[in-house]
């Protein structure tokens, strides 16, 4: 699949489920709306619009949330999609997660064919990670993933740097994911939905991070690539790779390889603009693919440049109204 751009679209990440058992104060209000359990699509339908995706050139399938590990039956998508990597039409099938249910899903995730999977983690004091999440326990994060690297699984940890919650933290948190063979990348917040968090005050542009970080560390840029949009550097003090990840700074669209698709079949053809597509009529519309096929095609076809993430000066509202747990990232 080609874009209006150029770009070959071969990344679907694909939100299973809106809900989560965490409320992470940049990504969800305290209090939020779940979508009802019926407006779901079946697991049998993900299939099916994932598979299509898969014959038209995705090559990576990332599950996302919410929380993809409390969706009922998760492991039978994630065994169905596995026959793709069987069948060398997948390079990846991979997740990312809060690590709350890993403990449970980690062993079955590495027998389906997951190599690598990212997790989410923005401290590790217990009594801010409780704060950030509202209620998440660092304890069982923990257990997952030791669960996940006994299994085999690589890891990667995702940390959104929030100014004055834990940047004073992540040099801290890199020694520790080091230590243990995880990759970490840092991410800056972006302004999407109405949450209860200061944006303006927890912001942190990324080469404030790392110029405070070359003060201690030698950062060598390096060219490994995981189809996301991380740009790596090595650590000589560490000997590991750390990720940086700039949509406010650094805008990385010019390579976007990627959409998303929500559980009820909405596809958007970027993170940052409103504009999307919807699945699930031409989906459910006939057994055949052809009118999927099509409306994918339609859709490829109108992928912006680029995401337009801005604030409402006067309203202090984000410019993309729906909360990140919708796509996942
Ligand atoms: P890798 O496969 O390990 O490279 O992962 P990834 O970066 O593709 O996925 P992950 O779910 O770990 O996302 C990390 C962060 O990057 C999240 O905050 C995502 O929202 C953000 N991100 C991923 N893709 C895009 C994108 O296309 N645009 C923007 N603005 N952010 C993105
Ligand atoms: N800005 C940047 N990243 C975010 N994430 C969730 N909300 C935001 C936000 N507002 C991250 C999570 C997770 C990934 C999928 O998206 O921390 O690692
Ligand atoms: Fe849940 Fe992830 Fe959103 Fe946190 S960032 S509330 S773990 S979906």
């Amino acid at each position: 699949m080609i874009d209006p751009f150029g770009r070959s679209i071969d990344y679907l990440r694909v939100s299973v489920t809106d809900r989560c058992d965490f409320r992470c104060t940049y990504c969800m209000a305290e209090d939020m709306t779940f979508l009802p359990k019926r407006d779901l699509l079946s697991l049998e339908e993900l299939d099916r619009l994932c598979t299509t995706f898969v014959e038209k050139g995705v090559r990576k399938l990332r599950l996302t949330g919410g929380e993809p590990l409390v969706r009922k039956n998760i492991m039978h998508l994630v065994r169905q999609l596995s026959r793709h990597l069987d069948s060398g039409a997948l390079r990846e099938l991979t997740l990312t997660t809060n690590g709350s249910q890993l403990a449970r899903f980690a062993g079955e995730l590495a027998d389906c064919g997951v190599k690598r999977i990212n997790v989410s983690l923005d401290t590790l004091d217990p009594v801010k990670f409780r704060t950030i999440t509202r209620w998440g326990d660092l304890g069982r994060v923990m257990q997952g993933l030791d669960a996940a690297q006994a299994a085999g699984i690589a890891v990667k940890i995702n940390a959104v740097a929030l100014k004055g919650f834990n940047d004073a933290e992540i040099p801290d948190l890199m020694r520790w994911a080091h230590g243990r063979g995880m990759d970490l990348t840092v991410i800056e917040t972006m302004p999407m939905g109405e949450i209860d968090a200061d944006r303006t005050d927890q912001y942190l542009p990324l080469s404030l991070l790392r110029a405070n970080l070359e003060r201690q560390f030698t950062l060598t840029d390096i060219p490994y690539k995981t189809g996301g949009p991380a740009r790596y550097v090595e650590v000589a003090e560490t000997g590991g790779r750390l990720g940086f990840i700039t949509p406010m700074t650094h805008n990385f669209c010019e390579s976007c390889n990627r959409v998303r698709l929500t559980c009820t079949g909405t596809l958007y053809m970027c993170l940052g603009q409103e504009d999307a597509a919807d699945l699930r009529a031409p989906l459910r519309a006939s057994e055949g693919n052809e009118l999927l096929s099509h409306a994918i095609d339609e859709a490829i076809g109108r992928k912006p440049k680029g995401h337009d993430f801005v604030i409402d000066r006067r309203t202090n509202r984000p410019s993309v109204s729906r909360h990140m747990s919708v796509t996942g990232g």
